[in-house]
């Protein structure tokens, strides 16, 4: 075990020098060991086998009344803390543990099971193609405004029944409460930042509740009428955790789904992997290896916190009960010890990565974010000819714990109508 008098090395994972490349911070935080940041009762993990172990560990709590330490934007979250506390929210099942995560797992886990979520290919289709013919019409095609982010909001609005006409609204408070699941600084700017995201997250929390109220009135077939059912029928859900789930399926259904598809298309625009994005259209079984390489290289989700409710002893680290565990999953999807050459991106690797978690909140929409990825990037490939990247610097979002592109502007040479498997061209949204 390392313990870092001087933590600068994972504070240097706030800061934005390193969003275009946090890999080689990674490799050196992982070539430590396991790290205690300095006497505070924060441990960072990234190897994979620690974090895999954590991961599976029933005493690893994501209920944050465990930590020693008050989760708040206080001095030692500069380093380590989230927000997660202050906000209202909590009530959802990431953030509970059995038995209530099995009660409140259990009630949606039935709209994302891998034969509902292929029922969803259709729509899922037309989503994209129609998304692809407005760039046609247009003449200029930005991957992340244009694709990466329209089809997983328009997919998760319409199994939640929320209206798409509010997604700019939506999108402003997701972007905020986004930045919340990051390491804050507790610098004047960090206790700022703060209060804006305790606002977004209570005007999120708002509108879900009108929304609920008019949807009880008139239910539809969608998952929140499903859930109002729930709320009314029986004792197995309460008024906050229906409007914590709806918060949390909508971010968690989209914000992460936007990186994966754009962080798999800039893979295979890079120099050297262009044959394979030519792969990816001509031969669909490819599609699926390319995209659980995409998650290992350059995973959506860097990094996962939980808190010991009891202790934990690792290989190289004794975790104390209420400690705070931060995993950093990027670093371990490069772990050497279980990935030849982990630098290289190789889609013939296998899918032995950690994006989406691991144990019992392991992700619950990873069929939906595996078939929208499939969709959205077969159908790019075979609709935009010579796709190239148009940017020299590509612009990151300014997440840490989320991480992906904020633009994605290419060139091509024409983006091809629509056909269906028939060879005939689709009739437009
Ligand atoms: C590429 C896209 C995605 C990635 C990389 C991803 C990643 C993750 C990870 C790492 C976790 C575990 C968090 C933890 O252990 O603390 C998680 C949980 C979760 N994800 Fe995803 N996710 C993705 C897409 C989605 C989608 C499309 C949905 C759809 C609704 C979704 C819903 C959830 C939910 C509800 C949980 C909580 C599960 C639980 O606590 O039992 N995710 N996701």
């Amino acid at each position: 075990m390392t313990t870092t008098p001087n933590p600068g090395i994972f504070a240097s994972l706030l800061d934005p020098a390193q969003r275009a490349d946090p890999y080689p911070l990674y490799a050196q935080i992982r070539e430590q060991g396991p790290i205690r940041l300095g006497n505070t009762p924060v441990v960072v993990l990234s190897a994979y086998r620690d974090c895999a172990a954590v991961l599976r560990d029933r005493a690893a709590s994501v209920e944050r009344h465990h930590a020693s330490i008050p989760m708040g934007p206080t001095p030692v979250h500069d380093l380590a803390g989230t927000l997660s506390s202050e906000l209202s929210g909590t009530a959802s099942m990431l953030f509970r543990d059995p038995p209530d995560h099995t009660r409140l797992r259990r009630l949606v886990a039935k709209a994302f099971t891998p034969t509902v979520v292929r029922g969803l290919e259709p729509r899922i289709t037309a989503i994209t193609d129609a998304a692809l013919d407005r760039a046609a019409e247009r003449g200029e095609l930005d991957l992340v405004q244009d694709l990466a982010y329209p089809l997983p909001i328009t997919v998760i609005c319409e199994l939640l029944g929320v209206p798409l006409r509010d997604e700019p609204q939506l999108r402003r408070w997701s972007t905020l409460l986004a930045r919340a699941l990051d390491p804050v600084s507790a610098t004047t700017a960090g206790r700022t930042e703060a209060t804006t995201m305790v606002r977004a997250n209570n005007e999120l929390h708002e509108y879900f509740e009108q929304l609920v109220r008019h949807r009880r009135t008139r239910p539809s077939n969608d998952l929140l009428s499903a859930l109002i059912a729930a709320e009314e029928s029986t004792d197995t859900l309460t008024h906050d955790e229906l409007i914590s789930t709806c918060a949390l399926l909508l971010i968690a259904g989209h914000e992460t789904t936007v990186n994966l598809i754009a962080n798999t298309a800039l893979a295979l625009l890079r120099p050297g992997h262009r044959h394979q994005l030519a792969d990816l259209g001509a031969a669909p079984a490819f599609t699926g290896a390319v995209i659980e390489e995409s998650l290992r290289y350059d995973p959506p989700v860097q990094l996962v916190p939980r808190i010991a409710r009891d202790a934990i002893t690792l290989p190289n680290i004794d975790i104390a009960t209420g400690d705070l565990i931060v995993m950093l999953i990027a670093a371990a999807n490069r772990d050497p010890d279980v990935f030849t050459e982990p630098d290289r991106y190789d889609p013939a690797r296998g899918d032995r990565h950690l994006a989406f978690g691991l144990g019992q909140h392991f992700c619950l929409g990873a069929p939906l974010a595996r078939l929208e990825a499939t969709v959205a990037l077969t159908r790019f490939a075979r609709r935009v000819h010579n796709p190239r990247l148009a940017c020299g610097q590509i612009a990151y979002r300014e997440h840490v714990t989320l991480r992906g592109p904020a633009r994605l502007p290419l060139t091509f040479t024409s983006i091809a109508p629509a056909t269906r498997p028939d060879g005939h061209a689709e009739p437009a949204l």
